[in-house]
């Protein structure tokens, strides 16, 4: 069949379609019912302490036998000083006031949570760990690969995809631009040099010998079926699962994805500190104008988390995040299995018809 893949193969999985982890907005329903399905659903484990991770690995082992993946973020290095903090809090303190928050300091960001999270994926034998912003340590991918755990790194560009590669991991996430959340970006700022996923996947795809899976603005069938024919051995999807009913993202903000448009969303760093995909909101314009404070990633998520999380708790999408990718248009109130059937139905209608 044309959708068995170095992917399906090696993921041991049925069809080449990934549920991008995503950070706060997985479930193990989610992960489990695209895992059910045939698919390869994966933990979101970027923000959970290992012991919340330990806990996530075994509701989704409680709620299917499949293979499923976590998703991991790389470490990165990070500068700044506490007059910054002081300055951004500050101009932060109007939206506490209004929401009742306390002033927060920026969170330890122990880089020893990472080898945890790692020592966790090894422990519970997980298939497949995923990662972002940056490529992870030789001890650690070859930890990983002694435990039989297949990888998969992030790039948005040519030569990020080529270190994934360089590091020997098994394969490699081209994601587009028109991509919701956080940029995997780690050799370039995230908000310039933006390539479209149509662009991308094939240049990638020449690029390096390992497989290559498009992500970015893929939504329906036609999605997964222009991506095979640019040469990518499977499909990632974000958005298309946020709006579904078991995705962790609020009531009030999958409605947002579902009511907006293809260019309702902007490229921004004001949020997290590292630039991210979402719709565009009066928390993103007011910081947007105070650009040059914004601190770095994971210092400013630190700073404005509590407001985003508070907000979307309350229903006000206009003071959090709503990450989305550009294909909102094609968003759909369903549940996963609804959504995967549909999703293969699709595109085999495409592949038929391309035989035709
Ligand atoms: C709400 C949300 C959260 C995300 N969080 C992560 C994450 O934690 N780790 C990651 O590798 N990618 C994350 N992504 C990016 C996805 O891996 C993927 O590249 C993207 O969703 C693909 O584009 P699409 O949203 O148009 O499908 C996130 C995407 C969204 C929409």
């Amino acid at each position: 069949m044309w959708y068995q893949t170095e992917v399906t193969e090696k993921c041991g999985i049925q069809f080449p379609i990934i549920q991008a982890g995503m950070a706060g907005s997985t479930t193990p329903e989610l992960v489990a019912n695209v895992s059910e399905m045939g698919g390869l659903g994966t933990i979101g484990a970027g923000y959970m302490s290992p012991e919340r991770l330990d806990e996530e690995i075994q509701q989704v082992k409680r709620l299917t036998s499949k293979p499923f993946a976590v998703n991991l973020f790389v470490p990165e290095s990070f500068d700044y000083t506490e007059a910054a903090v002081d300055d951004m809090n500050d101009h932060l303190q109007s939206y506490r006031e209004v929401l009742g928050l306390e002033t927060p300091k920026p969170a330890a960001h122990d880089e020893d949570v990472f080898k945890r999270q790692i020592d966790v994926v090894i422990a519970h034998e997980v298939p497949v760990c995923s990662f972002t912003f940056g490529v992870p340590s030789t001890e650690i991918v070859t930890r990983l690969t002694a435990a039989g755990t297949v990888l998969i790194g992030s790039a948005t560009t040519v030569a990020e995809a080529q270190a994934v590669a360089h590091a020997g991991l098994d394969m490699v996430v081209a994601q587009g631009s028109e991509a919701g959340g956080h940029r995997a970006a780690f050799q370039q700022e995230g908000t310039t040099s933006l390539v479209g996923t149509m662009t991308l996947v094939p240049q990638i795809v020449d690029s390096v010998t390992i497989p290559v899976i498009a992500a970015g603005g893929i939504m329906d069938g036609r999605g997964w079926v222009a991506s095979h024919v640019l040469g990518a051995a499977g499909v990632q999807l974000g958005t298309a699962f946020l709006t579904t009913k078991e995705s962790a993202m609020k009531p009030v903000q999958k409605q947002a994805i579902l009511n907006s448009v293809e260019t309702d969303t902007v490229v921004t760093k004001v949020l997290s500190g590292k630039a991210a995909r979402g719709l565009r909101n009066p928390l993103i314009d007011d910081l947007e104008n105070v650009n040059d404070k914004v601190l770095p990633y994971p210092i400013q998520n630190d700073l404005t988390k509590q407001i985003r999380a508070t907000a979307a708790q309350a229903g006000n999408v206009d003071w959090t995040h709503t990450w989305s990718g550009q294909g909102a248009r094609l968003a759909r109130e369903t549940e996963v299995k609804q959504f995967i059937h549909q999703f293969i139905t699709e595109a085999q209608l495409q592949v038929d018809r391309l035989n035709v």
